[in-house]
């Protein structure tokens, strides 16, 4: 049974669709501007989707006070399937004072619920940080199911060594080559981003990695590719936190653009629902 928060609204139609049964939620807002929750249904356990994009701190509160109603209305086992989690790069202390964020959101959430899952989590570490059971969920299936056709006998590139482990497990999925771009010193003074171990020349290539923010990542690697002789250059993200202007940076640099619908946005193409109902 599903209890679909705000930041889920956007995915319920399709859990419907797909045979999820729905627990009624009345949500809304105080004229203060404080959330006002209700939940209109019983039961021993719940599923509590709702994604953390902007307004986030909103949605953060929401989860909470639905924990709070699930649990006053006798629920026994809580699930937040959270897709996108928000406060999830600020998982260290950069300057004395600063708090480790996403371990304050993951603790908070604990009082509440028994497991929590995040898709393609930026630091899949900081799920040490949720008291319950938390998992990381890998979106590689619906990322290489959308593109498969498309790329053929391409190859999975990530645009960083830290996103390694993202191409390896879209590659995977297709039965394809991968690699990452790595900084190379080709002189004194001079650094080279290049895709390493691999040759692109005339390859379709699929770039993937858990967040687009400024686009400035994508552009960089597109660019790169385009002058290394690559075929066809997509992009395949989990998350589209695209800051102003982007979509149209990235969707220019590109032959296409598709995000998953973690956040919707005009280029959530990929649907993350069947992984929902597969948890
Ligand atoms: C970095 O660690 C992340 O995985 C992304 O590569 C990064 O957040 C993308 O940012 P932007 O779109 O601003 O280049």
């Amino acid at each position: 049974m599903f209890v679909i928060g705000s930041g889920g609204k956007h995915l319920e139609g399709e859990l419907r669709e797909l045979g999820g049964e729905i627990i009624e939620v009345e949500l809304r807002k105080f004229p203060d501007g404080e959330k006002y929750v209700r939940v209109l249904g019983s039961g021993n356990e719940a599923t509590v989707v709702s994604s953390t994009f902007a307004p986030q701190d909103e949605k953060i509160v929401e989860l909470l006070l639905i924990g709070d109603a699930l649990r006053e209305r006798g629920f026994k086992k809580l699930r937040a399937v959270v897709p996108y989690f928000a406060y999830s790069r600020q998982d260290r202390v950069t300057k004395e004072g600063e708090p480790v964020s996403v371990r304050a959101i993951m603790k908070a959430l604990g009082i509440y619920y028994d497991e929590l899952y995040i898709f393609d989590l930026h630091n899949p570490e900081t799920l040490k940080y949720f008291p319950g059971k938390g998992v990381n969920v890998s979106p590689a299936r619906v990322i290489a199911d959308y593109f498969r056709e498309k790329l053929g006998d391409g190859i999975v590139l990530a645009p960083d060594k830290g996103a390694h482990e993202r191409a390896r497990a879209v590659a995977q999925e297709l039965g394809l080559e991968y690699s990452h771009f790595e900084k190379k010193r080709v002189s004194p003074t001079e650094v080279e981003m290049r895709p390493v171990d691999i040759d692109v020349r005339g390859k379709n290539v699929l770039i993937v990695d858990d967040i687009i923010s400024t686009g400035g990542t994508m552009v960089k690697a597109s660019e790169i590719l385009r002058k290394l002789g690559a075929g066809k250059i997509f992009v395949g993200v989990t998350h589209g936190v695209f800051a102003e202007g982007a979509i149209e940076r990235v969707s220019k640099a590109v032959d296409e653009l598709a995000v998953t619908n973690t956040i919707p946005t005009p280029v959530s193409k990929i649907s993350i629902v069947p992984e929902i109902l597969r948890l």
